[in-house]
């Protein structure tokens, strides 16, 4: 894949989201110049080398750099924050939040001295939450400091949905929203399968997604993550490659229409919370977040979300 000449992604977090992220992006060449940041220089450096070594096989014109001392980050022209806290096995993302705002209380001052131009993109979680914190630390605009929010639960949703109709993931446009937790949502209301809408796709004259299927699924997408932590201690490598995703919508000046989080200002009647809806991902940020149709039941769920949310950012005094 080709990539814009002299993109820098740094990663901050050199743990199995950050590694895994950086090992997916140096193989998708989604930027020229991968670097990683952590303070334990011994494993960032063992990262970077581990990594480097393979570059041979990665895409082409593909480098990698990094280690404990945060100069790594020099310049980058999108930082994604993975450093932090992860959930234990039953723990919620919410529950990370007071330790993980503390971290970027400190790292954001350093990231802006190293990278001021820089899109930041939050991966820790929660990852709405400290959106909101990261935003207000930095002073930076909406648009430049945002999360990937939902849209690693989209891909998971889309990946149930294709499987079920037997159709490439491609094919499926249907998006979770709001929290990335338990109060995120799909929204079915605009959800098709190529042109057809959702609910009237048929197998043999059948209907594939009953209700029941439906809301089923939105159940195993949010207990997802929950399910593969109790199986192997963490989420990693679907994140990392959201995470690129996101990258290369930024570094491509894509626009993009991807589920990112970002601090509300008036959409849906919501303010001052970052949560997940279709938004416009390019060159510098998020360019817009669309108004997307949502039914009574959808703008019920997610005012939930963000009530949930703005209850975390108070009990924070974020
Ligand atoms: C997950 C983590 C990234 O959903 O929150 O896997």
């Amino acid at each position: 894949m080709s990539t814009n000449p002299g993109t820098k992604l740094a990663i901050v977090g050199a743990g199995s989201v950050g590694t895994s992220l950086a090992y997916a992006a140096l193989i998708r060449g989604s930027a020229s110049h991968v670097a990683i940041y952590d303070v334990n220089a011994t494993k960032a450096d063992a990262e970077v080398l581990d990594l480097a070594h393979g570059t041979q096989f990665a895409a082409a014109s593909a480098t990698v750099t990094g280690g404990g001392d945060i100069t790594a980050v020099d310049g980058a022209d999108v930082v994604v924050i993975t450093a932090g806290a992860k959930q234990a096995p039953g723990q919620t993302r919410l529950d990370l939040a007071g330790t993980n705002v503390r971290i970027l209380e400190t790292l954001m001052p350093q990231l802006l001295q190293h990278a001021p131009d820089a899109v930041y993109v939050l991966v820790t979680n929660p990852c709405d939450v400290l959106t909101v914190a990261a935003q207000k630390i930095s002073g930076l605009p909406a648009h430049r400091v945002f999360s990937s929010g939902t849209v690693l639960d989209t891909s998971r949703l889309r990946w149930l949905l294709a499987g079920r109709a037997g159709v490439a993931l491609t094919s499926v446009h249907a998006s979770m929203i709001g929290e990335h937790g338990d109060t995120e949502f799909p929204i079915w209301s605009g959800a098709t399968i190529g042109p057809v809408p959702i609910r009237h796709w048929k197998s043999g004259g059948e209907e594939v997604f009953t209700p029941e299927y439906l809301a089923q699924a939105g159940r195993e997408v949010t207990m997802a993550a929950y399910k593969v932590i109790a199986g192997k201690g963490a989420t990693n490598y679907a994140i990392g490659l959201a995470g690129t995703r996101i990258v290369e919508a930024l570094l491509r000046a894509e626009n993009s229409v991807l589920p990112v989080s970002t601090v509300l200002n008036g959409q849906y009647g919501i303010s001052g919370v970052a949560l997940s809806l279709p938004s416009i991902v390019g060159h510098g940020g998020v360019s817009a977040v669309l108004d997307t149709p949502m039914d009574d039941g959808e703008l019920t769920s997610l005012h939930h979300s963000a009530d949930t949310l703005q209850k975390s950012l108070v009990a924070l005094g974020v």
